[in-house]
């Protein structure tokens, strides 16, 4: 996703609210921080913050954290997620996921969404996949025992990747389909900003869900 530098985006990030600037203080803590017991939901490659916009307000009863890396992309979600009127359930990183373990304690987790992930097609970049060994083991030791894993991509080549990553790496299969809108787990489905983009083209969903083991 390449978008328009903005100046001061950096500056804006770090000035806003919602945006926790050092999470690996917050390690451990997380139910503190948010001073509550709710269940602790993660979107990893949150991109402009569609899903977490709404997810934050049909789920009040989740504290959410989105996770981006790229600040311009950042403030596009922080600014969605203001207009929208999202609550104090709903938090960013801005961080790369490759740094999870620094952010989260293990067991701290009760699940994590990968909606349209950068799939990364050559080879020689397979690591950088976010459903590739390296951070799946991170994603085993932040998730609680009966925490899973979620994921939604257009990409069949890298759904087939994460299969095989996910069964290779202690999480099982438990639920999955080549097209989501053709099956029952669409019913509480929550769009992104990608998944509307490639529904629009007729282009079938992959979802799935791993439980770690
Ligand atoms: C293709 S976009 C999808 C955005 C959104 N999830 C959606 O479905 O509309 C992928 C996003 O993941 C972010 N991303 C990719 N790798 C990342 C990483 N290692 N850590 C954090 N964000 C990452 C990118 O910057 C981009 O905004």
């Amino acid at each position: 996703m390449r978008l328009r530098r903005k100046p001061q985006a950096q500056q804006m990030v770090r000035k806003h609210p919602r945006v926790i600037l050092d999470p690996e203080r917050v390690r451990g803590y997380w139910k503190a921080f948010f001073g509550n017991n709710h269940p602790l939901f993660l979107e990893l490659g949150t991109g402009k913050g569609q899903f977490l916009s709404r997810a934050c307000q049909q789920h009040t009863e989740i504290n959410w954290i989105g996770v981006e890396r790229i600040e311009e992309v950042l403030l596009h979600a922080l600014q969605k997620a203001d207009e929208t009127g999202c609550g104090g359930n709903l938090r960013f990183l801005w961080l790369d996921a490759k740094k999870l373990d620094e952010v989260f304690a293990e067991g701290e987790v009760d699940r994590i969404h990968l909606h349209f992930s950068d799939p990364w097609p050559k080879k020689r970049h397979a690591k950088r996949r976010l459903t590739d060994r390296r951070f799946l083991e991170q994603y085993r030791r932040m998730l609680k025992k009966d925490g899973f894993l979620q994921l939604k991509t257009d990409n069949e080549d890298l759904f087939n990747f994460s299969l095989e990553e996910l069964a290779k790496g202690g999480f099982q299969v438990t639920d999955s389909t080549s097209d989501l809108y053709d099956s029952s787990f669409d019913q509480e489905n929550i769009p992104t900003e990608y998944e509307e983009k490639f529904t629009s083209q007729g282009m079938p969903i992959h979802f799935l869900r791993a439980r770690h083991m």
